[in-house]
């Protein structure tokens, strides 16, 4: 059986994309060391998957560490790194921790891939990449503009590690990832997002209407946008985790043209951030308390995707939409407050 390595696996984005390799057949192992996580999702994927799945729990800033995973596993056939400090608010104020630990890790990791013989790399990138777009929705030749936040630098570089990395080791395949605005929870309601403090939209909608939280501060609806507030291409988390598996096959089976390669992962669709609480409303049958407050600093207005690429070549494409993001990421919350 093809063993991936997941890093991350027992983050949101990991552990959802670990259920869709086993489905299609693959074996998985994850390095997690619960900074942002727990063990939790390692039990959901159980239970949905049947399959036990090993997590070291190791940091993958200390190489010797990521080493001895790889010798313990000799048969990998393919990495996916999401591991990442990912809140952009939290990286303005500590720049040095982000850089530290995502560029650390990634360089480790692409270490370790060409020690090990590795040939398939697939790495979580962002649509932050693109900072405020001049054009939508923004295909992968779309110009990045400066990013507003260490975090985005972390991607920017990131990916740009991984291209120059690749034109020195051209038997080794990458593939960068751009996503949008990931949201959601798998249909089981077994996985779902767990941040220990709700810093995205979606999960603070339906911890607001949990009672977890008093209300929704919406940032700003004096944008120039349709209703004012900002639009996001939210993309269902189980969509997204596919698409990582249908990299995975295409680089084993060769059909890549290049050997770093990018592609963008929305649904090609903006919702502003009203219409994402009206979707969550019509969903769940409650009213949402919410008010309108400023701007919120480092917010770009207007971005969604262009996904044809993925389309085509990966042969990938999105099939739910923005009430099914609301209805699973509800039903979620509603199991893990119980
Ligand atoms: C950003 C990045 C994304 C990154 C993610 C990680 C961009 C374009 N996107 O997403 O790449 O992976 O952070 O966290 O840089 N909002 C409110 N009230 C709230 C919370 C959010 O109105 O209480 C609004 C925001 O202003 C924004 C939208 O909801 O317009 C989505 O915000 P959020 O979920 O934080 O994601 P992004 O900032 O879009």
């Amino acid at each position: 059986m093809n063993k991936v390595l997941v890093t991350g696996g027992c983050g949101y984005i990991g552990s959802h994309t670990i259920v869709d390799l086993i489905d299609n057949g693959f074996e998985v192992i994850s390095i997690d060391n619960h900074v942002n996580s727990s063990r939790k999702p390692l039990k959901g994927i159980e239970k949905i998957t049947g399959k036990k799945i090993k997590n070291y729990k190791i940091d993958l800033c200390n190489y010797n560490r990521v080493r001895k995973v790889f010798l313990e596993n000799k048969d990998i056939v393919g990495i996916i790194h999401f591991a990442a400090l990912k809140a952009v608010g939290e990286s303005s104020e500590q720049p040095l921790r982000y850089f530290q630990n995502n560029f650390n890790s990634t360089l480790n990791m692409l270490e370790a891939a060409k020690e090990f013989g590795v040939k398939n790399f697939i790495f979580s990138s962002s649509c932050t990449v693109y900072g405020n777009a001049k054009e939508l929705p923004v295909t992968e030749e779309t110009p990045f503009q400066r990013v507003e936040s260490p975090y985005g630098l972390t991607k920017q570089a990131g990916e740009e590690m991984i291209e120059f990395f690749s034109k020195a080791n051209p038997k080794i395949n990458s593939i960068l990832l751009r996503y949008f605005n990931p949201a959601g929870a798998h249909e089981s309601v077994l996985l779902g997002e767990a941040p220990n403090v709700a810093l995205n939209l979606v999960p603070i909608i339906t911890e607001v209407a949990i009672g977890k939280r008093k209300s929704i501060t919406v940032f700003g609806d004096d944008y120039d946008t349709r209703d004012g507030s900002n639009i996001r291409d939210y993309i269902h988390v189980m969509d997204l985790a596919n698409a990582h598996t249908k990299a995975l096959q295409y680089l084993m089976n060769s059909n890549n043209k290049t050997n770093c390669e990018v592609y963008n992962l929305g649904i090609g669709e903006g919702a502003s951030v009203l219409e994402v609480i009206k979707a969550f409303e019509k969903v769940s049958g409650k009213k949402l308390k919410y008010k309108i407050g400023p701007r919120r600093k480092g917010d770009v207005v207007a971005i969604y995707s262009n996904y044809k690429k993925a389309k085509r070549r990966l042969k990938w494409k999105p099939t739910r939409n923005i009430e099914d993001i609301m209805r699973t990421a509800w039903a979620w919350e509603q199991e893990r407050s119980k």
